[in-house]
C-alpha cells in the first residue's frame, strides 16, 4: 500500500516535470503567473476554439496538454442554452470537452477585451465573440481558468451574454410587456 502510493507519487512527479518543461517554461509552484504567461495561455486557448494549430501542436495535442486530467467546465450560461439544469457541471471530463469542442464548428474573430492574472494561479479572460451564428449581436463574456500546479486547466468557469448567443443561433425570445428592464418608465403604476 505504502509502496504503491509512493510509486504513484513518483510517477505524478515525473509527468509533472515533463508537462512543465514542454508546456510552460515559467510555470512553478513557488511563483505566481505573469501577465506574459496569461497572454500566452489565452492565445493558445483561442487557437483551440478556432481549431487552429498552436505552438503546442494541432488541436488535439494542444488540448491534451492544456487540460488537466480532472478538467471540468462550469457554466450556467451554457446550461441555459443547452437545457442542462442550472448549477450542474456543464462538461465533466477532459475527453468529453475535447470531443465536444472538436465536433463544434470553429469559432472565429474572437477578440480579447482583457486578460488578467487572478489569485496568483488563475486567469480571467474577458472576451467578445462578434460573429456567432447570424452575428446579429456581439456576445461578450468571461472565462475564469483555475489552473493546477502544472498550469493546466482544472476548472473553467464561463459566464456570458447567453441571450445574445441564443438570438444569434436561432432561439426566439419574447420580451415581457412594458418598457425594457433597466429603462426609465414614464408611467408609474399606482
Ligand atoms: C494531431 O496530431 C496527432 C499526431 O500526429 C494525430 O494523431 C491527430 O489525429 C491529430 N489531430 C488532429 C485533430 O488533427
Ligand atoms: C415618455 O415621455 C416622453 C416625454 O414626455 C414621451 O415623448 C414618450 O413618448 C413617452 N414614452 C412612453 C413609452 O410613453
Amino acid at each position: 500500500m505504502k509502496l504503491a502510493i509512493s510509486l504513484a507519487a513518483l510517477a505524478a512527479c515525473a509527468s509533472a516535470t515533463a508537462i512543465e518543461t514542454k508546456y510552460f517554461p515559467g510555470c512553478s509552484r513557488r511563483h505566481c503567473l505573469t501577465q506574459r504567461m496569461a497572454d500566452k495561455f489565452v492565445s493558445r486557448f483561442i487557437g483551440v476554439l478556432e481549431h487552429k494549430e498552436t505552438d503546442l501542436g494541432n488541436f488535439t495535442e494542444t488540448m491534451e496538454i492544456m487540460l488537466a486530467d480532472d478538467f471540468q467546465e462550469i457554466s450556467d450560461s451554457i446550461n441555459s442554452l443547452a437545457g442542462i439544469p442550472l448549477g450542474s457541471v456543464t462538461t465533466g471530463s477532459k475527453e468529453e470537452y475535447i470531443q465536444e469542442t472538436q465536433n463544434a464548428p470553429p469559432d472565429s474573430n474572437i477578440e480579447t477585451i482583457f486578460t488578467a492574472v487572478a489569485a496568483c494561479r488563475n486567469i480571467i479572460w474577458h472576451w467578445n465573440f462578434p460573429t456567432v451564428g447570424s452575428a446579429q449581436y456581439p456576445v461578450k463574456g468571461m472565462n475564469y481558468f483555475e489552473l493546477n500546479e502544472n498550469c493546466q486547466i482544472d476548472t473553467m468557469r464561463i459566464e456570458f451574454n447567453s441571450i445574445a448567443w441564443g438570438a444569434d443561433t436561432g432561439f426566439t425570445t419574447t420580451p415581457p410587456s412594458g418598457p425594457p428592464p433597466g429603462t426609465t418608465s414614464n408611467s408609474t403604476t399606482s
